[in-house]
């Protein structure tokens, strides 16, 4: 895809400082969608091809994958905004050229003034409007403090890693025709969830070719650029955060947001057939169901049963719901509450889970009522591989497309939605239709339970893929699928990512498809007694594999996604 437009080109320098390597112009008005790119020297992945071209301006200016890493973010913060974030939080996964392997969590945590039913009515009813819209469904942000975390593995200046995202948000950069399309459907939701009309509502219908300024964006990045994590947290910018907060209802303080951190955790690797897999810890999911998931199926002849046979297909369902039941019973923040971790991933239990596997008929969750997944882009992914070996994953994110809806005054960025994701009543589904309790239950200061799985396989010591997607709930197990399409299927990089994806998740007990999976495959499912669902599309998967040195970077086909590479 090409886009071209006929208005004077400013040409956005990379970087204030680029005078000791050079680095390319990025022309915002000017790009296009590259799917695949191979090469040596240095790989970025993402969901905007502007993200992906501030991603490359850093390495070849001489920064690492993790400073790559950091000024994609930002981008992504101006460029992607449904999804791409200051105002949300996330997780970096990095496997370090000297053979460090990193975990930082930066996901958002429950405000000062939250309660465990905060979202009941006075009948005892949960109303999930408020945990998913508007003020009141917003964690105290993550994403600043994580970038700031991340840089102590940097090489270059801060200052230098964020004024690419300036520049996007000062001078504009011209939208897709599908961002154009998100921005105009989400235009009911920015009215009903801002006390301040922003920036993203304008009058007449977005359209492709469009110029999105964001001049209050710019200046709450400044602020971080001239005055570090503190520009975010504290003095202007928490203050209109909290202004926002007052005139909304919300309850985020100026002392939940001086008090946020991000925190490096526990790295979680474990071995598959000889592959290292490297993910991320709770409060990500991912970190218990990607192993418990790839363990299940181990010893079983997934390569024999092959790729989207009625087979392969029903064991991973049936691996799927018990990963997923797993995650209803026992997951949440591990500060706040005892995840019996090492059992759920112990060979001896995962054995004892699939005693009851059976391969000739669909088995069963516990009926529920709702629990429908809306197709939804919400999250976001970043793959990166740099010439000296490092390897990053980071996905972060909004929770719900556009995240709260709510953009706070004068600032210029907006706030999650995230509050959602912690169980706001037992057995309530959430937005992806999981189901939680006590374990993810609101506590003041705790972090609610994820699905983001950003994730790296190392063979021989050496980063081998780089993966991770958005997609609500259906992240672990696109993860899990990407992974084994490669491993097991032998695929290429880009049918890893391109190829038909399913996804159980316990409750709701049904399977649900892509609309392109095989139909003649659904009807076989159906007989042995599965409920199919189809679904639009599962993740936007952005996938690096690395064999000797040379990489091939696959962005998902699924949306805008954009591969570059030199
Ligand atoms: N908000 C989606 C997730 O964290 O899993």
């Amino acid at each position: 895809m090409k886009i071209r437009f006929i208005i004077p080109v400013i040409i956005l320098a990379t970087t204030n400082c680029l005078a000791q390597k050079s680095a390319p112009k990025i022309d915002p008005y000017n790009y296009s969608i590259e799917k695949r790119v191979t090469g040596r020297n240095g790989a970025v992945v993402t969901a905007h091809p502007l993200a992906s071209k501030v991603g490359i301006a850093i390495l070849k200016k001489g920064g690492n994958a993790i400073d790559a890493a950091i000024a994609t973010q930002l981008a992504l913060a101006v460029v992607y905004p449904g999804a791409g974030n200051i105002g949300g939080g996330g997780f970096l996964v990095a496997r370090l050229a000297n053979g460090k392997n990193i975990n930082i969590d930066f996901r958002e945590k429950a405000p000062g003034k939250s309660y465990r039913d905060m979202y009941l009515d006075s009948t005892g009813a949960a109303n999930v409007l408020l945990s998913q819209n508007g003020h009141l469904a917003a964690g105290v942000p993550g994403t600043v403090a994580g970038l700031f975390a991340a840089h102590k593995h940097a090489r270059l200046p801060f200052k230098d890693l964020i004024q690419p995202a300036i520049e996007l948000a000062d001078k504009g950069f011209v939208i897709t025709a599908s961002e154009a399309g998100s921005l105009n459907s989400a235009r009911p939701y920015f009215k009903k969830t801002n006390t301040v009309v922003p920036v993203f509502v304008k009058n007449d219908n977005w359209k492709a070719g469009d110029t999105l300024i964001q001049k209050d964006l710019a200046k709450t990045l400044m602020r971080i650029r001239d005055k570090g994590k503190k520009g975010f947290y504290e003095g202007e910018t928490a203050n209109l955060i909290v202004k926002e907060m007052a005139r909304g209802k919300g309850i985020i303080s100026l002392a939940d947001l001086k008090n946020y951190d991000a925190k490096f955790r526990e790295p979680v690797v474990f071995n598959y057939k000889g592959y290292v897999i490297l993910t991320m810890a709770l409060p990500s999911s991912g970190g218990i169901l990607l192993p418990q998931m790839m363990k299940m199926v181990e010893d079983k002849p997934l390569r024999e049963y092959g790729f989207q046979t009625l087979r392969s297909v029903q064991l991973m369902a049936e691996v799927e719901r018990r990963a997923y039941a797993d995650r209803a019973k026992f997951l949440g923040d591990p500060d706040f509450y005892k995840v019996p971790v090492k059992t759920l991933i112990s060979a001896a239990y995962i054995k004892e889970r699939m005693k009851d596997y059976d391969s000739t008929k669909a088995g069963t969750s516990k009926e529920i009522n709702g629990g429908i997944i809306p197709e939804s882009e919400e999250t976001t992914h970043l793959s990166i591989f740099d010439k000296d070996g490092n390897a990053v994953a980071v996905t972060t994110t909004l929770n719900g497309g556009y995240g709260s809806g709510t953009v706070v005054g004068g600032a210029g960025f907006l706030l999650n939605n995230e509050m959602d994701d912690f169980s706001v009543k037992p057995g309530v589904p959430n937005m992806y239709g999981a189901v939680g309790g006590d374990a993810n239950a609101v506590v003041p200061g705790k972090r609610m339970l994820s699905s983001m799985t950003p994730t790296i396989v190392l063979k021989n010591n050496k980063p081998f893929l780089v993966v991770g997607t958005p997609g609500g709930t259906t992240i672990t197990t696109s993860v899990f699928q990407s992974l084994i399409n490669v491993l097991e299927f032998d695929m290429s990089a880009s049918d890893a990512v391109n190829k038909p994806k399913f996804h159980h998740q316990w409750l709701p007990d049904t399977i649900y498809i892509e609309s392109d999976f095989p139909s003649g495959l659904a009807a076989e499912l159906k007989k042995l007694g599965y409920k199919i669902t189809n679904y639009g599309r599962i993740g936007r998967t952005e996938l690096i594999k690395i064999v000797d040195g040379t990489f091939d970077a696959v962005a998902d086909k699924r949306g805008d996604d954009h591969a570059e590479g030199y």
